[in-house]
């Protein structure tokens, strides 16, 4: 398992370009299993779990081909459909649920493995259940398999969801598609990467509207055409480099970064005495004169602040000027990070969904290991201003979305290198 080795080095200054988005394109691909026809998706990121989503749907006799280095993906699903999603590929990413709707919606039946619980949750898909089953999807539960199934297909139908489940929603958006008929969902996820998907399926021959409000229409269509479709950027890739001119100090700017795409991220920053300004060519970031002052940070659905760059901003808010208060609202077990960070000198105290920051001066190097994808880049971040040398291991965790990190990072005077682990 590789490891990699970052020492505080000053300010930093130059260029990152943002990749395309990770949780786009993970419900992306699986909408190539709704037509005959080709999807290429463009301005692809070169990620492991895009390429255990390319296993996937191998599996599931859909062809997924890597074009130029992997940024663009050529998918295609014109022959025989195994409707089966074995348990050994599912378990290693969450969003393998994402072929569900699809499945259901081009076939009419589906078996799709559970899961199972990750490092930051159990992650249910009870949300999923229920709207899928409110589009005439019969679908049950046995050995650790949901078992789904239609009766002459699926019937478009108003399905108001408990909590706004981003993977629900997409679930819902891929099947809602191909069904018979009119179909409203309501309490809908907003994130960019919803109306990312609802681009593409438009591109397809789909007709939805409202998608990035929380009542998105849907008029099922009988088929859908071959599409070619470009990424969205990727907002949490581009929060987290914005993060990084703010805990070391200098300035750097994040290619094809959109600050409407992480607005309550941003006003959070400038609220921590850091200075985010729009370019054309992307945000430029700098700190303004003087310290980093804490700031209190809620997690919440789109447009509040991303749960996923919780982590990143914890990072930065362990050496501001005061004590922050991070409440983590979206899943139960998310401070995994705080323990390592507590080895670089960090002063946390983590009671549930509470974690209280109290800043120090300055953090010091240590060896921490990764442990889910985004604390692990909080690690990273921490280890830039740090003194002395951070050795963050288990970085497998990274490379699920994080395009190579060290040539990032170090392109802007960074000193950070990957070591080879056996
Ligand atoms: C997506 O996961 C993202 N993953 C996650 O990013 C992100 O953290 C999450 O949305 C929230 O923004 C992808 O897009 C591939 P949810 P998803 O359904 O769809 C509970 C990363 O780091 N819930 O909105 O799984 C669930 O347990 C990853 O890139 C149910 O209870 O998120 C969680 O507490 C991590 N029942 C909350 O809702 C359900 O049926 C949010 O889940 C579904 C979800």
């Amino acid at each position: 398992m590789d490891s990699i080795i970052v020492r505080g080095n000053g300010p930093l200054k130059g260029q990152i370009p943002i990749a395309g988005a990770k949780n786009a394109c993970l419900a992306l691909m699986p909408a190539t299993l709704l037509s005959e026809e080709p999807l290429t998706l463009t301005n692809a990121p070169r990620l492991s779990d895009i390429r255990t989503m390319t296993e996937l749907l191998a599996s599931l006799g859909a062809e997924v081909t890597a074009l130029q280095e992997g940024k663009v993906l050529a998918a295609s699903c014109h022959g025989e459909i195994n409707p089966v999603a074995d348990y050994d590929i599912v378990r290693k990413m969450r969003a393998s649920n994402l072929v569900l709707g699809p499945l259901l919606a081009r076939l009419g039946h589906a078996v799709v493995s559970l899961p199972g619980g990750c490092a930051i949750g159990a992650r249910p898909m009870d949300i999923h259940v229920d709207a899928l089953s409110a589009l005439g999807a019969q679908i049950e539960l046995r050995d650790g398999y949901l078992h789904a199934k239609t009766q002459g297909g699926l019937k478009g139908a108003v399905h108001e969801m408990r909590f706004a489940s981003v993977g629900a929603t997409e679930n819902f958006l891929m099947a809602a598609s191909l069904a018979k008929g009119t179909s409203v969902l309501k309490n809908a996820a907003r994130e960019p990467e919803i109306v990312d998907l609802a681009d593409c399926l438009r591109a397809m021959g789909a007709q939805i509207e409202g998608d990035g409000t929380g009542t998105i229409e849907i008029q099922g269509v009988d088929r859908l055409h071959g599409a070619t479709h470009p990424v969205v950027a990727d907002r949490i890739e581009l929060g987290t480099y914005m993060l990084a001119p703010a805990i070391c100090g200098g300035e750097v700017e994040c290619l094809g970064g959109r600050i409407e795409l992480i607005e309550s991220f941003c006003e959070r920053l400038d609220a921590a005495g850091v200075s985010v300004e729009q370019t054309k060519a992307g945000i430029k970031v700098s700190r303004k004169n003087g310290r980093i002052r804490a700031v209190d940070v809620v997690t919440e659905p789109f447009p509040g602040f991303p749960t996923d760059l919780q982590a990143q901003m914890m990072a930065l808010l362990c050496t501001a000027e005061g004590t922050s208060v991070l409440e983590e609202k979206i899943f139960e077990n998310r401070f995994m990070h705080a323990p390592e960070l507590l080895r670089m000198g960090a002063n946390i105290e983590v009671h549930g969904g509470h974690a209280t920051v109290h800043g120090v001066d300055k953090l010091r190097g240590a060896r921490v290991m990764a442990t889910d994808l985004r604390a692990s880049v909080s690690l990273i971040l921490a280890g830039l201003a740090a003194e002395g040398e951070t050795m963050v291991s288990r970085v497998y965790h990274l490379d699920r979305g994080y395009e190579r990190v060290e040539d990032k990072l170090s392109a802007v005077g960074a000193h950070i290198e990957r070591v080879k682990g056996e």
